[in-house]
């Protein structure tokens, strides 16, 4: 159970509320953040059925639910979205996420849709609260054909959904990617089968290239910070991945995970 601020000043916060147990999500563990403005803020990702408890747990140190305004869900995996009619219960903010998943979110037996805002292509800004001047940024394909990221201006850090994701062995528990060639075991093979093609990473480059980033914060896994930032997006630039790699018959040149 992790509960680390990434970003700490008297008003703002970033936070890594949560990553669940191994075990808990068929073994991927996840990672929920909550972006803090004075007395309001936003969930992002919050997780699936099994992690709601423990993230609302986390949560209630810093904030009550009443102060949550909004809540943001980078794509329609059950990872990120099981656990979403319980936090409709206990929140009253509006939930963001790609026009594209609107129509299937209610058979994840959510009944009423009238609290979610289907966010457009080309994303929006956000400003839940004052203070929280956050963008919402496409990143669609990687891997899911509605992703959408949020860039926080303040603390400089992006929420990046499965991008940068890390499948971590369960005996390896860092919060921080500071050496990005050590890590990059742990992202390949994932990168390589679930993101769908390099021309969606550069398409996603192009979106992000003017922003000043200091963390990279995904689902899974580390934050990536320091130079492990740069490194990254650099290894990213020219990876074969998806439809790249895809041959017939279903086919790939190795299996990736
Ligand atoms: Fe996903
Ligand atoms: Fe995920």
């Amino acid at each position: 159970m992790r509960n680390i601020k990434l970003f700490d000043t008297n008003s703002h916060k970033f936070i890594l509320l949560n990553e669940s147990e191994p075990g808990e999500e068929d073994g991927i563990r996840s990672n929920q953040y909550l972006v803090m403005h004075d007395d309001a803020g936003v969930l992002l990702d919050p997780g699936g059925f099994g992690v709601m408890p423990r993230v609302l747990s986390e949560m209630l140190h810093y904030l009550a639910p009443s102060q949550i305004k909004g809540i943001f869900l980078s794509h329609q995996d059950p990872d990120i979205v099981g656990g979403l009619s319980t936090w409709l219960e206990v929140s009253s903010c509006p939930v963001y996420v790609s026009r594209i998943w609107m129509r299937f979110l209610p058979h994840y037996g959510l009944k009423d849709m009238s609290r979610f805002i289907g966010v457009p292509d080309q994303g929006m800004d956000w400003t839940p609260a004052p203070g929280l001047d956050l963008r919402i940024l496409p990143a669609h394909f990687l891997h899911s054909e509605g992703q959408i990221n949020v860039y926080d201006p303040v603390s400089r850090i992006i929420f990046t959904g499965d991008i940068g994701a890390a499948m971590m062995p369960m005996d390896k528990d860092d919060a921080f990617v500071d050496d990005f060639a050590s890590h990059l075991p742990f992202i390949e093979g994932f990168h390589r089968r679930y993101m769908c093609s390099n021309k969606a990473i550069r398409c996603w480059l192009d979106t992000i290239a003017g922003l000043d980033i200091d963390m990279i914060a995904p689902q899974h896994g580390p934050v990536y910070r320091g130079a492990a930032v740069r490194d990254f997006l650099d290894w990213l630039r020219d990876l074969q991945c998806g439809i790249d790699l895809m041959q017939s018959g279903g086919r790939f040149p190795q299996q990736f995970l």
